[in-house]
């Protein structure tokens, strides 16, 4: 199985980037193909409808969505939404990418949960027919500390991650198997 995890902060040391880290290893242990693209290291233009971009960001991008069984998108909770930075990835992609994939959604929050953020991003993943995983992740608060090397220091937070991924690649493998 091969998973796409899009982080969606543009900040170098973003806590929803280290989570992200730290499902990629943990899918990665489990045998899992990971492609983690960081919209940080890997920046796109502004979509523009009028324009036909030959972005080799924008392809890869493309070309990662299309080739993944499942997807993991995380996002800042920016003002109750998503960063501007992964609406305007999602922007550039639509229902040939997510049609039938079963997509995660993450979010790391200054106050305690990042439930506005996550609903919104449910909804755009709604819009391009993607299967919006019902178990999603948010962290806050305090629970946005991590190790050198991206393990969450809140015991709840590392129990909470594990149980949500391992709920979340059975649906990628049960939808998989069903080809919608
Ligand atoms: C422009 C902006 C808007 C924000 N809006 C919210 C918000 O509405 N609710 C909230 O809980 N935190 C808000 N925050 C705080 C961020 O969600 C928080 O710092 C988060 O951990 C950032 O994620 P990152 O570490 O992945 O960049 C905002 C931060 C910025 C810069």
């Amino acid at each position: 199985m091969k998973v796409m995890i899009i982080a969606g902060s543009n900040r170098k040391n973003a806590s929803s980037t280290a989570l992200c880290r730290y499902i990629a290893q943990m899918l990665k242990d489990q045998g899992t193909e990971v492609n983690l693209f960081d919209l940080y290291e890997k920046p796109l233009p502004f979509y523009c409808k009028d324009q036909e971009t030959t972005d080799a960001n924008v392809k890869a991008l493309k070309q990662g969505l299309l080739e993944a069984d499942g997807i993991v998108l995380a996002t800042p909770e920016y003002h109750g939404s998503v960063s501007g930075v992964l609406k305007n990835a999602l922007d550039f992609v639509g229902k040939d990418h997510f049609d039938g994939k079963v997509t995660l959604s993450v979010s790391s929050a200054g106050g305690a949960v990042g439930v506005s953020s996550l609903t919104h991003l449910q909804t755009m993943v709604r819009n391009v027919h993607g299967i919006n995983c019902p178990e999603w992740i948010s962290i806050g608060g305090t629970q946005r500390t991590f190790s050198p090397d991206d393990v969450p220091e809140d015991e709840k937070t590392r129990d909470r991650v594990q149980r949500t991924v391992g709920y979340f690649m059975t649906m990628v493998q049960t939808f998989r198997r069903v080809k919608v």
